[in-house]
């Protein structure tokens, strides 16, 4: 029998050098997120649907990978980490000191149409601050992603932001129930306002004159916000949090995140949000890399007690994709590669080798090779970046020495081996 071995639709697999490229991102985004006092999450792939079905918002809802167990359970597959992250909260995680700072790496999955940037499989890399609501829980996140993004030398990103609440407030006020709201928002998310006035249309209070107002403020320099939203006559509560957006991205500013783009139509897509929301864009790509923002009623949806929480993901992927686009994979390195190649069957001898390079910390790829395929080996280990070359034969092995060649600048020598890693370094 012929097995087909295309991978399943939107499925991919990944090979090297972009797996490899990704696991350098996720560790980078490890590195910083512990280094922030992050303590991580393995939440499981599978969930019962109804944590995901009541606020995961129309779009992931219908996206979903929805399926009942041998038991007859409705499960799924998670179509985010969020939800997981605060269900694992309530169980287990309620006596810890506030704020509970978790971070996870996962798969995630969503029956989308696939295209460039877009699977049904993906990876997030996320962290959630559950249980503050100050200023500084959500300027964390931001610092987090000053940090991280400094780490992969992505310099050209910009953080798109809103307050979820400013919106909301106003449908409050014109009677909308909390549902309409979140197709609402589904449909700002989606640019469909003519979608969203046909709704609100049904609403004798809503004012659509200042919902058009509302959505097309828009700016880049947080100092511009109070001036821009001035003459609107807003509720109290849309105010406000104008107000706590105006704080919180004057602080980013002054804190190195310049380039901010503060936008009062934008929406996202999953309904838990109630306040902040941000999504991080860069030039190259037309789909955001990353995104977050307030849930500050999650907690209690979920039974637990009122908990103010925020949080984001990146797309692991589209971290990827962002750095190839601007031609910055390469600095991504994953640290000096050495071909270690053998002529002659003394394993003890050439594992003695290895082992001293990879402890200096050289990533050493053994070969053992007649003399007829060395050129071809050599070749190889040109072409797959590997910057140098450590020939042992029955001479080099005698004297416990090692030919080394340097790929790149082409010096060749004769090195005693427990010199090694410093010629590594020198030559
Ligand atoms: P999200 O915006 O739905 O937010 O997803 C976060 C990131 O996951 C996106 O910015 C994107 O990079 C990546 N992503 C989403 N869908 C796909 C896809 N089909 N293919 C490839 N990458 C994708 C969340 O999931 C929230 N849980 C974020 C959050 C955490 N909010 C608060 N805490």
């Amino acid at each position: 029998m012929k097995f087909k071995v295309e991978p399943v639709r939107g499925f991919r697999d990944i090979l090297p050098p972009e797996s490899e490229f990704l696991r350098i991102i996720v560790e980078k985004f490890v590195g910083v997120v512990k280094s922030y006092g992050y303590s991580e999450l393995i939440p499981p792939t599978v969930e019962l649907f109804e944590l995901f079905a009541a606020k995961s918002g129309p779009e992931i809802s219908r996206s979903m990978y929805v399926f009942r167990d041998k038991a007859g359970r409705e499960v799924c597959l998670r179509p985010e980490l969020t939800a997981s992250v605060v269900r694992i909260y309530i169980k287990s995680l309620l006596a810890e000191s506030k704020p509970v700072k978790l971070f996870y790496v996962g798969n995630a999955f969503r029956y989308e149409e696939p295209q460039l940037g877009r699977y049904r499989e993906f990876f997030q890399m996320g962290v959630e601050l559950i249980g503050d609501s100050s200023v500084y829980s959500d300027l964390e996140l931001f610092l987090i992603l000053r940090d991280y993004y400094k780490s992969l030398d992505l310099n050209n990103y910009s953080i798109k932001i809103s307050d979820v609440g400013i919106l909301r407030s106003l449908f409050t006020t014109w009677g909308v129930g909390e549902d309409v709201q979140d197709i609402l928002l589904h449909y700002m998310d989606k640019k469909l306002y003519d979608e969203a006035i046909k709704t609100l249309n049904n609403y004798g209070r809503a004012d659509i004159e200042l919902l058009n107002e509302i959505t097309k403020v828009r700016c880049e320099n947080p100092s511009e916000l109070p001036e821009l939203t001035k003459s609107l006559s807003l509720p109290d509560e849309a105010s406000r949090r104008i107000m706590r957006l105006y704080e919180v991205t004057s602080l980013m500013s002054s804190l190195g995140i310049n380039n901010i783009i503060i936008d009062l139509s934008f929406a996202r897509g999953l309904a838990y949000y109630t306040g902040l929301i941000f999504e991080v864009v860069v030039p190259n790509l037309n789909i955001s890399i990353g995104g977050g923002g307030r849930y500050d009623n999650l907690v209690e949806l979920y039974g637990g007690p009122p908990t103010p929480s925020t949080g984001f993901a990146l797309g692991v992927e589209r971290t990827y994709l962002a750095l190839k686009g601007l031609g910055l994979t390469d600095r991504l390195g994953s640290g000096d590669k050495v071909m270690l190649i053998s002529l002659i069957d003394n394993y003890a001898y050439v594992d003695r080798v290895a082992s001293t390079l990879r402890s200096a910390g050289y990533v050493t790829n053994v070969r053992f090779t007649s003399k007829g395929k060395l050129g071809d080996i050599v070749g190889l280990a040109s072409k797959k970046g590997y910057k140098h070359v450590v020939l042992i034969g029955e001479k080099e092995f005698k004297h416990s020495k090692a030919t080394v060649k340097n790929l790149i600048t082409k010096w060749q020598g004769e090195v005693d081996i427990l010199k090694l890693p410093q010629c590594l370094r020198d030559c």
